[in-house]
């Protein structure tokens, strides 16, 4: 016997396990991280549970492991091997009957060599976007299409040695899994090294909160002995105590170790006396035993990766038929070698421990040797590999590496880094181009011919690996170097297309200036070269869009046009979707979103042709904007909505693309008043912690939000956080402003609000955007108003205001909130000049209102109840603040609903009784009227004389607006409605004991 037959032990560990098990058969995925030394008996608990699951649960079992493969590593290596396990047991039919929708399509590619039929899957050389995600969502999908018939249990194995691919994968999977039926099971080596890629993901906080970790000990004596009498030729005695004491002492508990003890006989037998002290020394001793030709099929077993076709081995042990057999049946006896659980036609060595054992103890030269034979023969016959795509290429380039014959790695490690690229493994292709650029390409004498590309060539292939794999500084630093290289030989239609790609990388970090200026090359040079392609066309968009971006709307849609043209005359339909986007962004913000809408259907449509996961998010973001400017706030909604649907099913919840989706949702719900969905949208969204700079966006709208809702802490946080970031549009710009200018409002600093306006305006002074200013005047002749009422220039202030907002409206687009903020504008101003009108109010008010934004319908009717009741018109007034207090009640606006409840009108809420016997005040007026130096002055006089208005300017040489203004705010501090009224509390409360009463004028 090789291996314990019985189970032992591990009964709280699997107990565990079922528990997840049986959860996640309940609608609750988990993951689970087994950690353990090597060796401690992870397989085999895995091996274990899962033969339990299959029986107990009729769970589906899709087990892979990672491959130690040095340096080149074979992406997805342990998914892929699970899906050929699952093909291989249930034919790809069958797969395609349970998996439905297009899930099996975007993987079948990872398995193309071996259900020979998905090598249509793959698209052309360049990854379509988001290729990464696109494989994670694929798996999310398929674990929930194969959870409807049963749980299923996903198994990978040595994470230890995972590629990048496979460790965002399970990021990916442990964040995502929700109510899939899924449990999904990684193991792994304990002894991770500081800095080890698997070391580090299991230290995110983020990472760890989504997982259950569960840490395999090594056994117990008594399960020890357990365990060995297993092993020993007659397992009805029990084991003897003293052998099972020394074994756990030699072993400290580790299975492998034992199991190792005690087949070589090493306790029991002659040399009982000598002990090894490591697994490794003792598997040297276990390889010393084998025949000289044994011990040459392991060291071939070794140097492969763990698989080993026997064809390869074969080839590459050059021993004659009959010595190689009885070398290979050797291996097997001593349980050294065991066939291929998938492929019956390869072995793999029975354990890793002893495979690097013996590829340790091979000297440097023969290493090199026998990598060269491997790879030597992998060329002869391709069929030789481990897989034979991507993951072939990868293995070949490790060999040639090995063997360091530096050309043939070159060679080969650029065939590897095209074919992962096309496997959308782009960390490995990233790292496959970095070891042709950083390692090899000095150490090849002609290195161009080896590689069959320029340098240049590989540094922009290079440059787009690290760009899908999310390294974009390397991105740019790699195109530079490209640039750099192309500039000497002046091929200006090769640069042009450089600067297109840096354009669009800058673009991707949100240096929107240097993408502009990248683009800005791109198009000059291109001009220049004919005939004009598909580059020129992306970077006729790229820099229409960052002119959006900086506000130039017309430069942007002229711009745009003639890429729509020039990508319609070269048959370039994603350049062409990509370029109506454009135009129709653009001209949805000059206001023409009627022409816009069209063009963005068709850009979604194109995008979905182009299967452009990136360009149709954008294209349904920007339609969302269009239609949201068009006031079909509804259809806003429901079109982020389905983009983030989108997003979601392709994986990208915490993409930017997918943020600025559900920014766009929450801006339109929030104008509509539908507060709890703006709510729930957002806190889920933000749930996820995304960072600053891919949400900005969305959490200034998220501060806006908290204004009006009166958590001013959590807006000042936001504000503070998306504060330093560079964006430069004035849609967000102007927003930034306007926020804090709201706040200010609130709280009533309507000096640091105008500071704020003004700041603002400076901000996108240089911009196209009038919607944007307009909203930043209505706020600023809201303050200046506010001003007025505590001083004497807020009518002043407001003036270059009004005629600024006028002239911008006049000029402005058809924008249908444009006329609307202009009227708010004007009330206003009125208000700022003491001339506050209830009838202004109550038109803005009933055209928000139309407009579907009930929220800023409430504002207005909250101006308006004050104004009706300055005028006296207490009816009137109630009947505002009662529209006004509705809707702040219902929405959660907690500033506004106060500031309705401070009006001096008693219960806004309650109708006024019918009677005519009038409303008693309830407000109590503080001893202290709160009122400024000038409004004591001025009620002196109402209180002495009884002067009107007009008199008492001319006394105090001020306007009478401003005295208006004033005598306003003396009623409104008084809780007052008549200037008889207001004399009356003077006296009541002992204001002016030096005068004594004279009738009052009327009003
Ligand atoms: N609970 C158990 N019952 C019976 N045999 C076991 C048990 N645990 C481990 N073994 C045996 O011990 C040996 C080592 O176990 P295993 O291969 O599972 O270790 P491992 O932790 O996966 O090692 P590695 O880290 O190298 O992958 C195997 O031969 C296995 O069959
Ligand atoms: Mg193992």
């Amino acid at each position: 016997m090789t291996t314990a037959e019985r189970f032992v032990g591990r009964d709280h560990e699997l107990q565990r396990l079922k528990v997840l098990l049986d959860q996640a058969a309940g609608g609750r995925a988990a993951t689970v991280v087994l950690g353990g030394e090597a060796g401690v008996g992870k397989s085999r608990l895995v091996a274990q549970f899962m033969a339990r699951a299959e029986k107990d649960h009729q769970a589906h079992v899709l087990r892979g492991a990672c491959i130690e493969l040095g340096g080149g590593l074979i992406p997805y290596a342990p998914l892929v091997e699970s899906l050929r396990l699952l093909v291989r047991d249930r034919g790809e039919k069958q797969i395609r009957a349970e998996v439905t929708d297009s899930a099996w399509d975007d993987l079948a590619h990872l398995v193309s060599d071996f259900t020979g039929t998905a090598a249509a899957a793959v698209p052309g050389a360049v990854p379509s976007g988001s290729g990464q995600l696109r494989v994670f969502g694929a798996v999310l999908r398929m674990l929930e299409h194969l959870g409807r018939s049963a749980p299923v249990v996903l198994v990978f194995e040595d994470m230890h040695w995972a590629d990048q691919s496979t460790l965002d994968l399970v990021s990916f999977l442990a964040r995502r899994l929700s109510s899939e039926r899924a449990l999904l099971v990684c193991s792994h080596r304990a002894e991770l090294l500081p800095g080890h890629a698997l070391r580090v993901l299991l230290a995110e906080p983020e990472f760890h909160r989504h997982v259950h970790p569960v840490a395999l000990r090594t056994f117990s004596e008594d399960e020890l002995a357990d365990f060995i009498g297993e092993l020993l030729p007659d397992t009805s005695a029990p084991p003897d105590r003293d052998l099972a004491r020394r074994c756990h002492e030699l072993s400290g508990g580790n299975a492998y170790f034992a199991e190792q003890l005690v087949l070589s006989g090493t306790l029991t037998g002659p040399q009982a006396s000598r002990v090894p002290e490591s697994i490794n020394e003792l598997m040297l001793t276990r390889i010393a035993t084998l025949s000289e030709p044994a011990r040459r099929v392991m060291q071939v077993a070794a140097a492969a990766a763990r698989r080993l076709d026997d064809r390869l081995l074969e080839a590459v042990c050059g021993l004659p038929d009959d010595i190689l057999d009885n070398a290979l049946r050797d291996c097997r006896d001593q349980g050294m070698l065991v066939l291929d659980p998938i492929d019956q036609e390869a072995y793999t060595v029975q354990h890793a421990l002893l495979s690097e054992a013996v590829y340790q103890q091979m000297g440097i030269g023969e290493r090199r040797r026998l990598h060269t034979r491997m790879a030597e023969a992998m060329t002869a016959d391709g069929r030789l590999g481990l897989a034979h795509d991507g993951g072939a290429a990868v293995e070949l380039a490790h060999h040639w590496f090995r063997a360091d014959r530096r050309a043939e790695a070159l060679a080969t490690a650029v065939r590897a880094g095209e074919a992962t690229m096309r496997g959308r493994a782009f960390h490995e292709a990233e790292s496959q181009f970095g070891r042709v650029l950083d390692v090899l390409w000095g150490q090849v004498t002609d290195a161009e011919q080896s590689a069959g590309h320029s340098r240049e060539g590989l540094l922009s292939a290079s440059a787009e690996a690290s760009r899908w794999a999310g390294h974009l500084s390397r991105a740019v630093t790699r195109v530079q170097e490209a640039i750099d290289a192309v500039v000497l030989q002046g091929d200006s239609r090769r640069l042009g297309e450089l600067y297109e790609r840096l354009g669009s990388y800058h673009w991707e970090t949100g240096a929107t200036v240097e993408s502009q200026a990248a683009y800005t090359e791109a198009v000059r040079l291109l001009e220049e070269a004919a005939p004009r392609g598909a580059a020129h066309a992306r970077a006729l968009v790229g820099l229409a869009m960052a002119e959006i971006r900086a506000g130039s709307y017309h430069a942007a849609l002229g711009r745009a046009g003639r890429a729509v043209e020039l990508a319609e005359s070269i048959g370039d339909v994603g350049a062409e979707g990509r370029a109506l986007n454009a135009a129709g962004l653009a001209l949805a913000l000059l206001g023409r979103a009627e022409e816009g809408e069209p063009r963005l259907r068709r850009a979604v449509t194109l995008a979905d042709q182009a299967d452009h996961v990136e360009d149709l998010l954008r294209a349904y973001g920007n339609l969302a904007v269009a239609l949201e400017l068009a006031g079909d706030l509804a259809g806003s909604v429901e079109e982020a909505l389905t983009g983030l649907q989108r997003a979601q099913a392709f994986g990208l919840t915490d993409d930017r693309l997918a943020l600025v989706l559900a920014n766009n949702a929450g801006v339109s719900l929030m104008a509509l008043g539908r507060w709890d969905e703006v709510a729930e949208l957002l806190g889920r969204v933000m749930a996820s912690r995304p960072r600053v700079e891919q949400s900005a966006y969305l959490r200034l709208t998220l501060a806006e939000f908290s204004v009006a809702r009166g958590l001013d802490a959590d807006a000042e946080r936001l504000m503070g956080e998306v504060g330093d970031q560079r964006i430069a549009d004035p849609r967000f710009v102007a927003a930034l402003y306007a926020c804090e200018a709201d706040l200010h409002c609130w709280r009533q600093v309507p000096a640091r609000a105008l500071d704020a306006v003004h700041r603002g305006l400076a901000a996108v002074a240089d911009t196209e955007n009038v919607l944007v200013r307009l909203r930043l005047y209505s706020i600023g002749l809201r303050a200046a108003a506010d001003r007025a009422a505590l001083t004497s220039d807020g009518g002043a202030m407001g003036v270059d205001l009004i005629k600024a907002a006028r002239r911008q409206a006049a000029a402005g687009a058809e924008i249908d909130e444009i006329p609307i903020l202009l009227q708010l504008c004007q009330a206003e101003y009125c208000r700022a000049l003491g001339k506050d009108s209830g009838p202004r109010w109550a038109d803005v008010a009933k055209a928000w209102a139309q407009m579907g934004r009930p929220y800023q319908a409430a504002y207005a009717y909250w101006r308006e109840a004050a104004a009706r009741l300055a005028a006296g018109d207490r009816v009137a007034a109630t009947e505002a603040a009662t529209a006004a207090a509705e809707t702040a009640a219902r929405l959660g606006a907690k500033p506004l609903l106060s500031a309705v409840e401070d009006l001096a009108l008693g219960p806004v809420r309650e109708p006024d009784p019918p009677s005519a016997t009038p409303v008693p005040v309830a407000v109590a007026v503080p001893q202290d009227p709160g009122l400024t130096k000038r409004q004591l002055e001025i009620l002196r006089m109402l209180v002495s004389g009884g002067d009107t208005n007009r008199k008492i300017a001319r006394k105090l040489g001020i306007q009478e607006a401003t005295v208006a203004t004033h005598v306003h705010r003396i009623f409104l501090n008084l809780g007052v409605q008549s200037r008889a009224a207001a004399v009356s509390k003077a006296f009541a409360l002992g204001l002016f004991p030096d005068l004594t009463g004279s009738a009052p004028t009327g009003d």
